[in-house]
Formats: structure tokens, C-alpha cells, sequence
């Protein structure tokens, strides 16, 4: 088995295979065609330093945030993230010596953001981390078995086993950055060593992942196992401490609140910027693409169950945005369900955003970065939608980058706007008025 953590990376927005030809409005005078990898060009690695510790779907590239936080930022300002996701905000905030407020429905983040953003001035030793390791393989006394009702279903039983094992000892041990560290090797032994699909985000067990396993399970998989772990654990540390290096003298501070529903934020301070990702209008279910994950990091079923049903867009809304572009899309929408998931995608992310921009500074920028996605073949121009509503609202249109990003053609050549097989994702500039 490859290990390959360190490559794995979900396209920000998934590939519309069964696209019709829409009225795509977008004209090149009307957006700035730009490439933020060449924009920032000191950054060659989208998983560099600590960005890559784990996978998490539709990730910024954390060159476009460098962009933004260079641009509309100075030093020691406050930015916010009402979609944090993985943290990538943080990170690079944390860099440019600013701080950050991150929010974020998954729980996911509280967990992950002490490794991405280790604010420790020392070094973490090789050798504290390979007895801990050494700790973890000899010990026998605990176990620990995620509360989740159909864990069986996903694991072969010796492996549940040992996995329980390790879990339980690093459960029960003091927490620290080096517990950390481990948690997140054991995170993807536990989904590589599963039945679902480990290259997908979503959970799904395949024919072809048993058969895997079953293979797996007849060579020595205990010693695979360990060893990714292992090599896993001394990257991360590698990681974080080339972070530690750069960050020695930095004090800035990153705040993190995982398990937040930021329709409903009431943010705690003022601040200068927001820069952002608003979660995927279909087909991207964050908290199901991470369960398994939450689990295993002592999680239970009621908690992730009440996290999926405040999902945007897999809730109802509770008032209907109106904008000229938004209501031309509704009007030629057939499917009632895809209505509501309209509706709800624009209530609820409007209001995250609403919410929080209200509290950004006079003349502050909010940089939102977002695609083009397609329902039932229609584009929905999220970038202009956002505009319209906003600017009759106390901000003004500033600029909108687009950047296009080749995607990978699953099916033949397609037949429509993108005939060259690009697609764009944008960087939408609004600023808040001074009245
Ligand atoms: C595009 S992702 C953000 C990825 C992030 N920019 C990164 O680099 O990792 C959108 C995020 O919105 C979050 N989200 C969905 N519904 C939410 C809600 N009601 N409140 C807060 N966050 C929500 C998802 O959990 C997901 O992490």
C-alpha cells in the first residue's frame, strides 16, 4: 500500500458530468482572469507546511487566501472564516502574522487546528514521538470502541481490534501536540484499513475495498499498518516543525469553535476582513465525508446527527433570498426538491455571511471565494448572486478574480461552455461602506 496522505486532494468543486449547455453570463470583461499559483508564486506546494496534515474536501489552495490576506489585510488584523473547513485560513493568517476566527459546523476542526497552528516555540523531539509510537504497539490495556451503531459494517473484526487498541491507549493518555500528531496517523490507517472507498470523501463500501482487505488480511497487514502510522507521525512532526521554525516569532493569535452553525453566529469582536469558502451547493456533504473520522476521535452518533441536519443545504430555509439572478434561476427550475435546496443554500450561507460581514469594520474587505456550480444544468452564478444582494445592503462591488483551473474529464469530450476543459472558481471582492 502507497501511502499517500500527503497527495490526497479533493478538487474544490466536484465535476458536472451530466451538464446541459446553460446561459452562462460570465464575460471576461466583467472578471479579472488571474492564476493565484502565479499570482503567489512563493508558494509551489499547496500542502506545504502544515496544510497537508490531513485531507479534507474542497479545500482552499492556500495560495488564494496568501493573495487575499496580502491584498486586503495588514498585519495584526483580525480576519474571520465563518466556513473554516480544514483551517486553511488559520494557517495562512498565522504566517502573515494576523489573526483569525474560524467557525465551522464540523467538529472536525477543534481537533485539527492545534497541529495546523502549533503555536509552541520548541521544536517537538523525534524521540518523545517515537516512544509514544513504541508506547502504543506494546500496550495491551485499553480499548476503545467508537459509539457508533454501525461500526461493524465498516471494519474486518481483527482490524476493528487492533485499531481499538491503539485508540484506546492514545485515548488514555495525557493530551498533547505528540497525542495529536498520532491521532491523525491513526485517522487514515482507520479509513485505509476500512471497507469504504478511501480516496472518495464520502463514506461508500465497494466490492472492490472488501476484496482489498480481504487480500490485505491474508498478508501482513499488522506490519503495513504500523508502518504508515510510523511514517505518517514523523511527517507531521517534520511538518510542524518546520512551522515552529518560521513562526518562532510570531504571536498572533487563531481562534477556532468547531461544531458551530454560522447561520446563527453572533461574532464575539469586530474585525477587518473575512475570507472565505461557503460550502458546496450540492453533492458535497462535509460532516458525512468525516464521520468516520469524527468517531474514532471519541465522537457519538447523536452529535453527528444533529451536526448532518444543520448542513447547508440539507435544511430548510428560513426565508427565501430574492435577487434578479437568483429568481430567474428559480423560475426555470422544474424539480420542487431542487427548489428548496436552492433556498436553502442562499438563506442559510447569506445569512452566515450576513451575520458575520455586519460586523466587519468600516471599509473592511470580504473576500469569498466560490464556483460556478450547475443545477439541473443551470449555472448558478454564485459570485453575481452575492453581489446584487450585498451592494443594495451597505457594501460595495469591488473587483472579482477568476481563475481557471483545468479539471479532469471523466467522460469523453464534453459539449458545453467549457469546451477546453476549464473551469473557473472566483474570488468575489465586496467592501463595506463607511455609512
Ligand atoms: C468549502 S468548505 C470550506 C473549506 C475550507 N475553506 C478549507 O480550506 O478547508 C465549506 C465548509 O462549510 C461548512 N458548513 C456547512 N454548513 C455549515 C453551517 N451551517 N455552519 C458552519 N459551517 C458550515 C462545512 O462543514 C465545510 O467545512
Amino acid at each position: 500500500m502507497k501511502n499517500d496522505i500527503f497527495e490526497e486532494q479533493y478538487p474544490l468543486f466536484p465535476i458536472d458530468t451530466q451538464s446541459k449547455v446553460s446561459d452562462d453570463k460570465t464575460t471576461s470583461d466583467e472578471t479579472e482572469l488571474v492564476s493565484f499559483r502565479e499570482l503567489v508564486p512563493e508558494i509551489t506546494d499547496t500542502g506545504y507546511l502544515t496544510h497537508a496534515i490531513v485531507s479534507y474536501p474542497a479545500k482552499f489552495i492556500p495560495q488564494v487566501v496568501r493573495y487575499a490576506i496580502n491584498t486586503y489585510t495588514k498585519e495584526g488584523d483580525w480576519i474571520i472564516d465563518p466556513f473554516a473547513g480544514s483551517g486553511t485560513v488559520g494557517v495562512e493568517a498565522y504566517l502573515c502574522k494576523r489573526n483569525a476566527i474560524l467557525f465551522d459546523l464540523n467538529l472536525f476542526l477543534n481537533h485539527i487546528m492545534p497541529l495546523k497552528v502549533y503555536r509552541g516555540k520548541e521544536r517537538l523531539k523525534i524521540e518523545s514521538l517515537g516512544n509514544l509510537l513504541d508506547g502504543m504497539i506494546k500496550n495491551n490495556t485499553h480499548r476503545f470502541t467508537p459509539s457508533w451503531s454501525n461500526v461493524n459494517y465498516w471494519y474486518a473484526p481483527e482490524i476493528l481490534e487492533l485499531l481499538s487498541q491503539y485508540w484506546g491507549y492514545i485515548h488514555n493518555i495525557e493530551q498533547d501536540a505528540y497525542t495529536g500528531i498520532i491521532k491523525a496517523a491513526l485517522l487514515k490507517v482507520s479509513k485505509r484499513f476500512s471497507y469504504t472507498e478511501h480516496r472518495t470523501p464520502k463514506l461508500a463500501r465497494s466490492k472492490r475495498k472488501l476484496a482489498t482487505i480481504e487480500e490485505l488480511l491474508t498478508e501482513n497487514w499488522r506490519e503495513q499498518l504500523i508502518d504508515i502510522v510510523y511514517d505518517h507521525s514523523f511527517k507531521t512532526l517534520n511538518r510542524i516543525n518546520d512551522f515552529v521554525t518560521l513562526t518562532r516569532h510570531h504571536n498572533n493569535q487563531v481562534d477556532f469553535h468547531g461544531g458551530v452553525d454560522s447561520s446563527y453566529i453572533d461574532l464575539p469582536r469586530e474585525c477587518d476582513a473575512l475570507i472565505t469558502s461557503p460550502p458546496y451547493l450540492q453533492a458535497q456533504e462535509y460532516i458525512r465525508s468525516t464521520k468516520m473520522d469524527l468517531y474514532w476521535l471519541g465522537h457519538n452518533d447523536e452529535e453527528i446527527q444533529t451536526l448532518s441536519r444543520l448542513e447547508i443545504p440539507y435544511r430548510k430555509a428560513d426565508r427565501i433570498i430574492h435577487t434578479k439572478t437568483l429568481d430567474n434561476i428559480r423560475d426555470k427550475l422544474t424539480r420542487q426538491d431542487l427548489c428548496n435546496r436552492l433556498d436553502s443554500y442562499f438563506c442559510h450561507t447569506i445569512n452566515a455571511l450576513e451575520n458575520t460581514m455586519n460586523r466587519l469594520k468600516p471599509n473592511a474587505s470580504a473576500c469569498i471565494f466560490v464556483g460556478n456550480p450547475r443545477i439541473d444544468g443551470i449555472t448558478v452564478e454564485l459570485w453575481r448572486i452575492l453581489v446584487e444582494y450585498f451592494t443594495e445592503r451597505g457594501y460595495q462591488f469591488e473587483k472579482v478574480y477568476e481563475d481557471r483551473i483545468k479539471t479532469r474529464q471523466l467522460f469523453g469530450v464534453r459539449k458545453n461552455k467549457n469546451p477546453d476543459g476549464m473551469k473557473s472558481e472566483y474570488l468575489l471582492i465586496l467592501r463595506k461602506t463607511t455609512v
